[in-house]
């Protein structure tokens, strides 16, 4: 393909996906606008290239091992109590924005959980906003020179960004202050040696904070809860079944570590959805050293592309591709190996795929314990994803309804 004047290579069989993916020495983080995100965002794990990724991959991914990450369930069920006790019965609102929100809560919360960040969380919470929403545009625009097209947008971003990595450096400065260990991601950061027992400095700690948030808090796990939420409204069957499970899982309480692993069809439904809808819909890659790909040589430069969507929506892969239907999952992972890619794959897989996984399905089942939502004219409109650099749920208008009081032979 040509993006501009630019040749751009898409790899779209499983075998070159691999090969990309899984070889980063040649295929290095690289591609359209990535160096501006880079400037933007500071060298962490996201956006460092190869040659140091090994280093700092292996300070920062034990924040992300499977026991920390049941540490923060309550975290997420008390977000979710949150968001649904401002919901009112038959009043309807955008889901699309309060997953939204709530989603970066979580995330504020897992890095800072700490009380001396407490008046810091909030800031935190608006810079990010404002972050978030500005960044792919900053990038973009300053790719091709034109930063003048949003003179004031620009600045609002400057600010928001100037801002926030003072807040960030005002937290790591109380936390090595007051010395304490608290159960959050920061803390983990703090506290990791290298291979030489060495710990990350203040500024490496600070970019990977940032880093970690742009990747925990971008839209993602927001969109698959509110398309796993649209889905179940749309195939009321596979819902009922959804709902006696979580019932009879969870009966009344919150869900917790053990009651995730028992979610059985819950998890399929998520893991689904993410095959329909994978947020990172398109990942790039910057050749570093002469290669060849499926017969063509690639000189160092050239951008390569793998998209998970293409990936999952290949009836070759997986058959009738369109169709939701969470039994794919009854056997393990559906599709080829290396098929199913929502998290990407190799040295640079998204190391937040647990605590992801396991904040969706608990935001779920906790909203579907006590409540059924019905999305406004479902049946007139289709709902297209939003593509931008990121595939996104759209605004969707769902009318909240408490489980019990269900008003049509559709919904469940
Ligand atoms: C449904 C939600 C999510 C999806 C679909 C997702 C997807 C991805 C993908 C595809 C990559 C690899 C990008 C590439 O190869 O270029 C990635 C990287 C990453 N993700 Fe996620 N992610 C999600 C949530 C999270 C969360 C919640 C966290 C943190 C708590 C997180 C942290 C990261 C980090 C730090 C990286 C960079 C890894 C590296 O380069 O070594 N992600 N994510």
């Amino acid at each position: 393909m040509r993006l501009g004047r630019q040749p751009v290579y898409l790899a779209c069989h499983p075998e070159l996906v691999d090969q990309v993916l899984r070889n980063s020495r040649t295929f290095d983080k690289g591609g359209p606008a990535h160096e501006e995100v880079r400037a933007l965002l500071g060298d962490g794990i996201v956006t460092c290239p190869n040659a140091v990724h090994k280093r700092v991959r292996r300070l920062v991914q034990p924040a992300f091992q499977h026991t920390r990450v049941a540490g923060h369930i309550a975290t997420m069920v008390a977000m979710a109590d949150a968001m649904t006790g401002a919901w009112r019965p038959g009043v309807p609102f955008d889901v699309t924005r309060e997953m939204t929100d709530m989603a970066m809560a979580v995330g504020v919360r897992a890095m800072f959980a700490a009380e001396i960040a407490e008046h810091h969380r909030d800031e935190t919470h608006a810079c990010l906003q404002a972050i978030i929403k500005g960044i792919h545009r900053e990038a973009f625009t300053s790719a091709l020179g034109a930063q003048w097209l949003f003179r004031r947008r620009t600045r609002r971003f400057q600010r928001a960004l100037a801002r926030y990595k003072q807040v960030v450096d005002e937290v790591i400065l109380a936390y090595r202050r007051s010395g304490a260990e608290h159960a959050d991601i920061l803390s983990m950061l703090l506290t990791a040696r290298d291979d030489a027992g060495d710990p990350m400095a203040d500024d490496e700690v600070r970019e990977n904070v940032i880093n970690i948030f742009a990747a925990a808090t971008a839209p993602g796990h927001a969109s698959a809860m509110v398309w796993a939420l649209h889905l179940l409204d749309r195939h009321p069957d596979i819902a009922r079944r959804v709902l006696r499970e979580i019932d009879s899982v969870l009966g009344g309480d919150p869900p917790d570590e053990s009651a995730v692993r028992r979610l059985e069809l819950t998890r399929h439904v998520v893991l689904e959805t993410l095959r329909l809808y994978p947020q990172s819909w398109l990942l790039t890659r910057c050749v570093a050293a002469p290669v060849e790909l499926a017969g063509r040589a690639l000189p160092p430069g050239t951008s390569v592309v793998v998209s998970p969507y293409l990936m999952h929506h290949q009836p070759g892969l997986f058959p009738d591709p369109e169709r939701f239907d969470p039994a794919r999952w009854a056997d393990g992972t559906p599709g080829p190996r290396g098929a199913y890619i929502p998290f990407g794959n190799g040295s640079r897989k998204c190391p937040g795929d647990t605590f992801a996984l396991t904040e969706i399905v608990v935001v779920l089942a906790r909203v579907l314990q006590n409540w059924t939502l019905q999305r406004e004219g479902a049946s007139s409109s289709p709902v297209l994803p939003r593509v931008s650099t990121m595939l996104q749920a759209p605004p969707m208008v769902m009318t909240p309804r408490p489980r019990g009081s269900r008003p049509t032979a559709t919904h469940v």
